[in-house]
């Protein structure tokens, strides 16, 4: 039974512990702030939970990395989120430095860690903990794919009114306005999601899909947390379980799609090593086209993390 280390006791790293909490598929979350006692405060309350929803999985607070000692996943979701008016890129100078120093004080602790990154800007923030780290790419991933196609996905289900369960679509590319959802990848019970609704509709739902994060800022002033929360949940579940399951993770690219050294959303397989396998689809001419353009962009703020650092 593993243990899971959760970093930032904010609205996503909380609702992400509090979730795992729930499957009751690990021995011990920790949860990490540098906030006074937010984390102690949190893991507390979820822990008296349990005992109305019925799960065993220790939760504690802490400020101190000791207590993430021989983690086996840990979950980066320390940062600032983006206000109205914000990119997820405006965040890159802060988010950087709070991201390279959680990465090098877990692996003080825990020498070959899992590790999944939740902070913005997502793309960038995970290639800065994967070169930080030394770690193998294969354990260093980040998590927006499942959040952006759950977005679609949910759009989707509203306008066909079927339940989302029915609902499988792919997403690839970069976590920001450039993503990529893929409607020749997206089926509704096995069918093919144009024979059921119009372009018109389906081209709306898409725009929508990749504006998704802004119009949740819009509505809240601050960006979101059950479903990034759960998101990053489900990849952890999939690891511990080692159900090899299929989501479109931020992965480190050598060559598929022909991209190099960059992280980016592709639909991968994870296990219990991370990583197991990234898939690489036969996309269309327009497809690539659009893959590429997001590459470009975040390859645009690889560049700014880089001048930072350098
Ligand atoms: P939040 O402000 O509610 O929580 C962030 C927490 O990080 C705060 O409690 C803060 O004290 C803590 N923190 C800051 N520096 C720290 C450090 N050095 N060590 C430990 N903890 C530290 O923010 P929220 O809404 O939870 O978002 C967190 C991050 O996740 C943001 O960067 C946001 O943009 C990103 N995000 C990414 C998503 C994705 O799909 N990849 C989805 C939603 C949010
Ligand atoms: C989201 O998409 C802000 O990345 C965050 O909700």
């Amino acid at each position: 039974m593993a243990k899971i280390t959760v970093v930032g006791a904010g609205n996503v790293g909380a609702t992400c512990a509090n979730v795992l909490a729930h499957k009751d598929i690990v021995n011990e979350v920790v949860l990490l702030d540098i906030k006074g006692d937010l984390a102690k405060g949190k893991a507390l309350d979820s822990w008296q939970q349990a005992p109305i929803d019925y799960y065993s999985t220790r939760l504690k607070g802490t400020g101190d990395y000791a207590d993430t000692a021989n983690s086996d996943i840990v979950v980066i979701t320390a940062g600032i989120p983006r206000k109205p008016g914000m990119s997820r890129d405006d965040l890159i100078s802060t988010n950087a430095k709070i991201v390279n120093m959680v990465t090098s004080s877990i692996l003080e602790h825990s020498p070959n860690p899992i590790i999944i990154v939740v902070s913005n800007p997502l793309d960038v923030m995970t290639y800065a903990a994967f070169k930080g780290s030394g770690l193998d790419s294969s354990r260093v991933f980040g998590m927006a794919g499942i959040l952006d196609t759950a977005r679609y996905r949910a759009f989707l289900a509203t306008e066909l009114n079927v339940s989302p369960k029915d609902i499988q679509a792919v997403l690839m590319g970069g976590h920001g306005d450039t993503m990529v959802p893929l409607p020749r990848y997206t089926t509704v019970a096995g069918i093919p999601v144009t024979e059921l609704i119009d372009s018109a509709k389906l081209d709306a739902i898409v725009q929508r899909t990749k504006k998704g994060g802004g119009e949740l800022v819009g509505l809240m002033g601050t960006s979101a947390w059950y479903a990034p929360g759960a998101a990053a949940a489900q990849m952890v579940e999939s690891i511990v379980k080692n159900e090899n399951r299929i989501f479109p993770c931020c992965a480190y690219l050598t060559g598929e799609y022909g991209l190099d050294d960059i992280y980016l959303g592709v639909p991968v397989q994870l296990g219990e090593n991370g990583i197991t396998r990234i898939i690489e689809l036969d996309l269309n001419a327009d497809e690539q086209a659009l893959l590429k353009n997001s590459a470009g962009h975040v390859r645009e703020v690889i560049g700014t993390y880089q001048a930072m650092t350098a």
